[in-house]
This record gives structure tokens, C-alpha cells and sequence, in this order.
């Protein structure tokens, strides 16, 4: 059967790690595969803008030896003129795999059950997957691990923080995130996590104390306050969110050899502070170099298992 891979847990741990894997192998080799050669199409297609995911995607397709479309929604049918199964039977038969940023996870899921070639997701207002395997990535090629290590997460419960919870806890993290209230992730996915963390031996924690999250932690994660589509609640979010900033105070109350992430693009003096963005444990760079490899590692995976 088709797999695809539309939110963190569509994979298990033991997968996840071959990922991972297989995005080192491609990091050191990158053109020793090439799972595209012909070239193969894969759709790349984005209804919210981009820079990184629509970088790394088509440097990742070519690099496979494929051709990435590039497709602008709003130039294209998809979702206005023609549903998203019509949409999907036309692309399957055309290209390899679908890779999408969208709006609402059902249309990924709508997406998915209509393809036979293998759908990922390039950011949902629920999930962030392809950045969390990227996110990932980096921390165990500076950690040198990933299970038993303790994350924490500062700021918005949006797509980040699902995916946060999801994946960390698949790899055995243990993952606490301090929102303000009212602004917690999705209460089903942390319950998902809390499950998943039991057969992984990671731990979930979800609470308004950013200083009490990142005490003792490896890693600590921020995004911005205000995700793609929240534009008109930028000044309540603002003010929502005072005390959340990643400045050096908190991160001084992580480990001291903590590494800092960011998916970017970054808001400095809001979500987090230039000295810390900027400064000796943030590694925002391997981290936006890490979503080519590792998406090549995904979509080689896929492949293998496409029908
Ligand atoms: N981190 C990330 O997904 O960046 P873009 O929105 O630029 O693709
Ligand atoms: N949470 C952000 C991530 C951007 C990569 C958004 O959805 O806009």
C-alpha cells in the first residue's frame, strides 16, 4: 500500500530513525541516489508562500534526479474550480509523489485517499512533519542522540508544537511546551502524544511556565506568534504572548550546552531575541540545510514503497 507521510506519527520510531539515517547517508553522498532518474515529476504545490520548503523540495527532487513542478494554487484549479479527489486522480496518474502546503489537514487527508502516488505534507495549520524530520536531524548530529533527551518548546501551540509533540515523543524525547492560555496545542494531539511517549519511553509536559519548560533541557524550540492565515490577530497575539521570548534569561535556564532551533522565518525582539537567534547555541542554519536531506531521505522512502 501507498504510505503516505501527512503528520509525524504516519511513521513509527524504527522508521523514523531509518529516515534519519538515510538523510546522513544523502548529506554525505548527495548524488548517490537517484530514485527520480528519468526524470519523474513531483508536484510541489503551495497555497501559503514559502522560501525553505520550496527550496529544499525542488534541490532535493533534482538532486534524485527528478523535475519538481512548482505549482502556485492560485493559479491552478485546486480547491476552487475542481475538488481535491478530482485533482488528485489527474496528478497520480502524471507525477511520482505530491508534495503540498495547504490550510486544512482534511485536504492533505482528501489529497491522500485519492492518490496512489504518495502525498506529504509541506505544512498544514496542524502539522509541520517534513521540518520536524529536519529538526531532528540536527539534534542528533549535535547531541549525538535523540531518545531520552528532553526538549522544550516556547510560545504558540500551533503546527510546530503538534509536530514537536508527535515526533519527539516517536523518538523517545521527553517534550515539554509552555504557551500562554489559550493558546495550547490541540488537546487531541497531546493525548496522542501522552499515548505514544508510553511505547517510546518519552514524556510529554504542557503548561504557561516557559521558565519551569526549559530548566535542565538539550533543546530548546520557538516560532513565531503568528502563523501563516493569523495575520489579522497579530496585535492581540503581541500582547498575548508577552513573557514567552526566548531571550538569554530563559535559555541561560537550559543546560548549558543546549542547542537552539528555530523552523524560521524568525521574528527577532518577538518569539525570540537576537542574541540567542544569533548567537553560539542557536544551529537555525544546519536546521534550514537539514530540510533538503532529510526530505530527500522521505521522499527515497516513499518511493520504495509506493505501489
Ligand atoms: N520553515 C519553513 O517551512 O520555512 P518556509 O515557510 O520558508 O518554507
Ligand atoms: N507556524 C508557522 C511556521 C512557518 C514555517 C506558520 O505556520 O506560519
Amino acid at each position: 500500500m501507498t504510505r503516505h507521510f501527512l503528520k509525524d506519527d504516519d511513521i513509527s520510531s524504527s522508521e523514523q530513525q531509518e529516515i534519519l539515517e538515510l538523510a546522513l547517508k544523502l548529506k554525505k553522498a548527495p548524488y548517490s541516489v537517484k530514485t527520480f532518474a528519468g526524470p519523474k515529476t513531483v508536484a510541489v504545490i503551495f497555497d501559503k508562500t514559502s522560501t525553505r520548503t520550496r527550496v529544499s523540495f525542488a534541490v532535493g527532487i533534482s538532486d534524485l534526479g527528478g523535475y519538481p513542478l512548482i505549482i502556485e494554487s492560485q493559479g491552478s484549479q485546486l480547491g476552487v474550480k475542481e475538488s481535491i479527489a478530482d485533482t488528485a486522480k489527474v496528478l497520480e496518474r502524471q507525477v511520482a509523489q505530491i508534495v503540498w502546503r495547504t490550510y486544512a489537514q482534511a485536504g492533505l487527508e482528501e489529497m491522500a485517499q485519492n492518490s496512489n502516488a504518495p502525498v506529504i505534507n509541506a505544512l498544514s495549520d496542524e502539522y509541520h512533519p517534513c521540518q520536524l524530520l529536519a529538526d531532528l536531524l540536527t539534534i542528533q548530529e549535535h547531541k549525538g542522540t535523540l531518545a531520552g533527551l528532553k526538549l522544550a518548546y516556547i510560545g504558540d501551540g500551533n503546527n510546530m508544537a503538534n509536530s514537536y509533540l508527535l515526533a519527539g515523543v516517536t523518538a523517545g524525547m521527553h517534550v515539554s511546551i509552555a504557551t500562554p492560555n489559550g493558546y495550547s496545542p490541540d488537546e487531541a494531539v497531546v493525548i496522542r502524544a501522552k499515548e505514544l511517549a508510553k511505547t517510546t519511553g518519552g514524556s510529554v509536559s504542557v503548561s504557561d511556565s516557559p521558565a519551569e519548560a526549559v530548566t535542565g533541557v538539550d533543546v530548546v524550540a520557538t516560532d513565531t506568534w503568528v502563523s501563516m492565515g493569523q495575520e489579522s490577530e497579530k496585535k492581540d497575539r503581541i500582547a498575548a504572548f508577552k513573557g514567552f521570548t526566548l531571550d538569554a534569561e530563559l535559555l541561560a535556564k537550559a543546560k548549558s550546552d543546549a542547542i537552539v532551533l528555530h523552523c524560521l522565518p524568525a521574528y527577532r525582539g518577538y518569539e525570540i531575541s537576537a542574541d540567542v537567534i544569533d548567537g553560539s547555541q542557536s544551529v537555525i542554519w544546519d536546521e534550514a540545510e537539514n530540510r533538503l536531506h532529510a526530505q530527500k531521505a522521505l521522499m527515497v522512502w516513499l518511493a520504495e514503497r509506493a505501489k
